[in-house]
């Protein structure tokens, strides 16, 4: 499995620093096995490195600035550091959880968007579930094929209903389960998610370990996969202020696994088939089966040395040549992602023309060519307001796909200027209707 890793890495190493670094990762379909090596995703062969830089008192200054500055667009919270937070216990708890709504437009408004279960001031925590194999048997039909919603690298999904009525989606395991690799990524995803707590990610309501069986219950999000949406595989077309919105959200998502948990966490497979809509349109991130602690920078690392994860087409060049994640990994991630939203092609595109064939070369190279409007989905309408904004989200792109990480912006960064270009977008839009009707008043009065 290494040696496959290994060979989009040299292609990489002879290209030159610039546009042609995008990752050529293989030419088969973007997914994911064929880019996971079997180990843990928490193995203690990952290792953390530290760089005096990252004690420099005025970065951390700045971190603490830029946590406050973020604060403002939340609620106000009693923020509780909970400082035993590591991920090598699982809750017990027997109660489901009270709080079933959080995909809802007011619950949204109401929460804010950077919320956290171990720093909430709600009295009454949301709690995880141990499940028990009949109520799993009996929620989902005995695996009724009736209601499978999904399959993935992890196994099969069930839309299932408990039995205090909440709608949930149910992923259980494949029977290989029992191989080291998928055992860990069971573990992996249930102990990042009961440490997450977010309105733009998927909530985890329980799990059940036993026998042969891993499940993992998490909130059912109703409206299928942003690829299934890029694909109009319902017969409509996802708009572009949906797009811009959905950046946003995963954008949040992100933010927040990155600043605002206790020990940040790298999602590692930041992809449009593990975006989740809701009926709204909004996005909620899922599948948290590669997703790693970060380095702790408060203590000077500046990355862990791990094996390398992902799906091809979504990989960070840097983490594949040098095993070293970071945030950044994700932020280039979200750089592919933001390509996929603008051209709603896949981010390698077997059926194109060799030179269209890997979606960011691709693009990245028109939109340094002055030509950003050609790479727009042929399917989403033409506007002056969409076509500026297309420019200035190609434009983060481009940054997000840096070959090194240095050169790519923080996770929040990208979702602040992706608000600016939201607004931009909007007023814009907004002054191109009004001088329409302006003109078709005009029109009126001269008849
Ligand atoms: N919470 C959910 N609600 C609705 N559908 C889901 C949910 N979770 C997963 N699915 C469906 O199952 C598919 C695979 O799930 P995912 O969590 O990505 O697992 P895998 O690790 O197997 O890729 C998704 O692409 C989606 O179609
Ligand atoms: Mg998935």
């Amino acid at each position: 499995m290494e040696t496959t890793m290994k060979s989009p890495n040299s292609l990489h190493a002879r290209r030159r620093r610039d546009l042609s670094s995008f990752s050529s990762a293989g030419s088969g379909t973007p997914d994911r096995p064929s880019y996971s090596p079997t180990n843990s995703t928490y193995t203690s062969s990952s290792s953390y490195s530290k760089s005096n830089s990252e004690k420099n008192p005025v970065k951390i200054a700045a971190r603490t600035f830029a946590g406050a500055f973020i604060a403002c667009f939340s609620p106000p919270e009693k923020v509780e550091t909970n400082s035993n937070n590591s991920l090598s216990s699982l809750s017990h708890s027997a109660d489901a959880p009270s709080d079933a709504s959080a995909g809802s437009g007011n619950e949204r408004r109401r929460s804010g968007i950077y919320t956290t279960s171990n720093k909430s001031t709600r009295t009454k925590e949301p709690e995880i579930v141990k499940f028990s194999v009949d109520e799993i048997y009996k929620a989902t039909k005995n695996f009724s094929p009736s209601l499978k919603i999904g399959q993935g690298g992890f196994g099969t999904v069930y839309k299932a209903r408990l039995q205090d009525g909440n709608l949930v989606a149910i992923k259980r395991a494949k029977k290989s389960v029992h191989d080291k690799n998928s055992g860990a990524e069971f573990r992996t995803e249930v102990r990042t998610l009961e440490k997450v707590e977010h309105l733009n990610l998927v909530k985890l309501y329980g799990y059940l370990e036993q026998g042969d069986e891993r499940i993992i219950v998490v909130e059912y999000v109703p409206n299928g996969t942003l690829r299934e949406h890029l694909d109009c595989v319902d017969g409509n077309i996802l708009g572009f202020a949906a797009r811009l919105d959905i950046a946003i959200d995963v954008a949040h998502a992100v933010t927040y696994l990155h600043m605002y948990i206790d020990h940040p966490i790298i999602h590692r497979d930041i992809k449009s088939s593990n975006i989740l809509l809701t009926e709204n349109l909004r996005a909620k991130v899922a599948d948290f089966g590669f997703a790693k602690l970060a380095a702790n920078t408060e203590a000077g690392e500046t990355h862990v040395s791990t094996q390398v994860k992902g799906t091809a087409g979504y990989l960070d060049p840097e983490y594949l040549q040098t095993y070293q994640l970071t945030e950044k990994s994700d932020v280039y991630s979200f750089g592919v992602l933001l390509v996929e939203l603008v051209t709603g092609r896949r981010p390698i595109e077997t059926k194109h023309e060799y030179k269209e064939r890997i979606t960011v070369r691709w693009a990245m190279k028109k939109f340094t060519e002055g030509d950003a409007i050609l790479t727009m989905d042929p399917r989403l309408e033409r506007s002056a307001a969409a076509n500026l904004a297309i420019e200035k989200i190609l434009e983060l792109a481009l940054q997000c796909l840096a070959p090194t990480r240095r050169s790519r912006p923080s996770m929040r960064k990208s979702a602040e200027l992706l608000w600016s270009i939201r607004k931009d977008y909007r007023e814009l839009l907004a002054s191109d209707h009004s001088s329409d009707s302006e003109s078709s008043n005009t029109t009126i009065r001269e008849e």
